[in-house]
């Protein structure tokens, strides 16, 4: 028999996949009548969820499982268990390492969470689960799980097929799977049913989003049209965008699809054609810049954002420049910028002349201190301007709001109660480093 008034904690490192996920075990857990702890100490269960995409999240996990691995020696009747792309990728030396861990699961497996705890309980068997070929979970829903949230992640697919040369992610979360439309239809209405007014579409590469029956054929742009008419929805957007497959259909949807925020994450990875080949990224700087333009010319409020990388193997100096030549020539929103770091089993992991550390790290200073001074500009330039904020909470602040732009800027406001889910205007009457501060200018906004 399974209890019921047990506790659990769940502690998630890595990106907005892994946040999915572990919304997904929540839901599993709470539909079980088990409830959320506050702090791992006071748990029955306690979940670590993942990350291996660089050495850094990777040894994040390892130091947090070794400190809860302490912990369990205390309370041993703690079920301690590890999920996500470190869990894929290192399963059984895990096991091995950490003799107190009870179960690892890979990202494709979670749906089974309920029947491993149940029979951990039952057994005290260490379980490990590492199958990659499942299809992926359809989602467990807990009634009110999204009451109070204004935003929420909906997975559109899993996997990838990409196969970057420096990237793990291929191995640690499988082969690309599309969900079905109407499963990821049905998904976003619910969360809208809930209070949910902003929809975030999440998969490695969106762009290459495909569903195909006898009948029927959805790519992504006709994704995003559908989801865009839901009624209830104020504001979708999705990420990661591959600039391989950013197709001319997807972009017009910037101007056709209301919903969709002008905003686009694109990651470019490197501004030097020889880095980009050996990264096996299938597009050149040229396209990368092309591709920036023609979205400026479509939609010329849109914001832009990317993913860079430096040091990958073999990048010279010259290389770099041209990295750097590419950030100011795209004038990006916001960049998140890392140095490269092997990764078993990638193909770049056997590439060489691996560029030193303390060169990377010199790289990587140069980089955001330009990247650093290029946002706060952009912030600087919308003082004055009077913006369309959805309110997501309170601010850190005691009395203030925070909310987002639709290009995604977070604004810091004083506001009633009462305003949170609702888009209200708000003019920018000063710059930060990473936000701004407004001062709403009309009790109600658009809606
Ligand atoms: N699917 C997304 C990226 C997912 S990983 C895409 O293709 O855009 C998130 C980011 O981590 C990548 O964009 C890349 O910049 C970085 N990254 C991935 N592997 C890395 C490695 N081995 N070293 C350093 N950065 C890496
Ligand atoms: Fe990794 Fe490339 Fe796939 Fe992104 S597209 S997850 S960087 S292999
Ligand atoms: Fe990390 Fe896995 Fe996401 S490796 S970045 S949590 S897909």
């Amino acid at each position: 028999m399974l209890k019921t008034n047990m506790k659990f904690f769940i502690h998630t490192f890595g990106c907005q996949m892994n946040v999915y996920d572990s919304d997904y075990i929540t839901q599993c857990l709470l539909n079980m009548g088990w409830q959320r702890s506050g702090s791992a100490e006071e748990a029955d269960l306690v979940v670590v969820n993942t990350c291996t995409v660089r050495a850094k999240p990777e040894q994040k996990a390892s130091t947090l499982i070794g400190r809860l691995s302490k912990l369990k020696k205390k309370r041993p009747e703690m079920i301690l268990g590890v999920v996500g792309c470190l869990a894929q990728e290192k399963g059984e030396a895990l096991m091995e390492r950490f003799p107190s861990l009870d179960f690892v699961m890979g990202p494709r497996q979670i749906a089974e969470i309920k029947e491993t705890v149940s029979k951990i309980l039952e057994t005290r068997d260490r379980l490990l689960a590492l199958q990659l070929d499942h299809a992926p979970p359809e989602p467990e829903h807990c009634p009110g799980y999204f009451e109070g949230r204004v935003t929420a992640f909906v997975s559109i697919m899993q996997g990838c097929n990409n196969f970057c040369s420096y990237c793990i992610v291929p191995y640690v979360r499988g082969r690309e799977v599309s969900r079905p439309p109407h499963e990821i239809i049905k998904e976003i209405k619910e969360v809208i049913h809930q209070g949910v007014k902003e929809v975030t579409l999440l998969g490695q590469n969106v762009n290459s989003y495909l569903w195909v029956t006898d009948k029927d054929k959805w790519d992504f742009p006709r994704l995003i049209q559908e989801v865009g008419r839901l009624e209830g929805l104020l504001r979708l957007r999705f990420t990661t965008s591959h600039p391989k497959d950013l197709s001319d259909s997807l972009i017009s949807c910037f101007v056709q699809v209301e919903p969709l925020c002008p905003h686009i994450h694109l990651p470019f990875q490197a501004g030097s054609n020889k880095v980009l080949k050996l990264m096996k990224r299938g597009y050149t700087r040229e396209h990368y810049l092309g591709l920036v333009k023609k979205l400026r010319q479509v939609r010329p409020d849109i914001a832009i954002t990317s993913d860079v990388m430096v040091g990958f193997p073999g990048e010279g100096r010259d290389d770099f420049q041209k990295t750097m030549d590419l950030i100011r020539e795209a004038g990006f929103d916001g960049l998140f910028s890392f140095k490269y770091s092997d990764r078993e089993g990638t193909l770049a992991a056997s590439m060489g002349p691996k560029v030193p550390e303390e060169e990377k790290a010199e790289r990587l200073s140069i980089l955001q201190e330009y990247q650093k001074e290029m946002t706060f500009k952009k912030h600087k330039e919308m003082v004055g301007d009077v913006v369309s904020v959805l309110v997501e909470g309170p601010s850190k602040r005691p009395g203030q709001f925070m909310g987002r732009t639709p290009t995604n800027k977070i604004v810091n406001f004083p506001l009633d109660n009462g305003m949170i889910g609702h888009e209200v205007k708000v003019k920018i009457v000063r710059a930060n480093r990473n936000s701004l501060v407004g001062q709403p200018v009309k009790e109600r906004g658009l809606n």
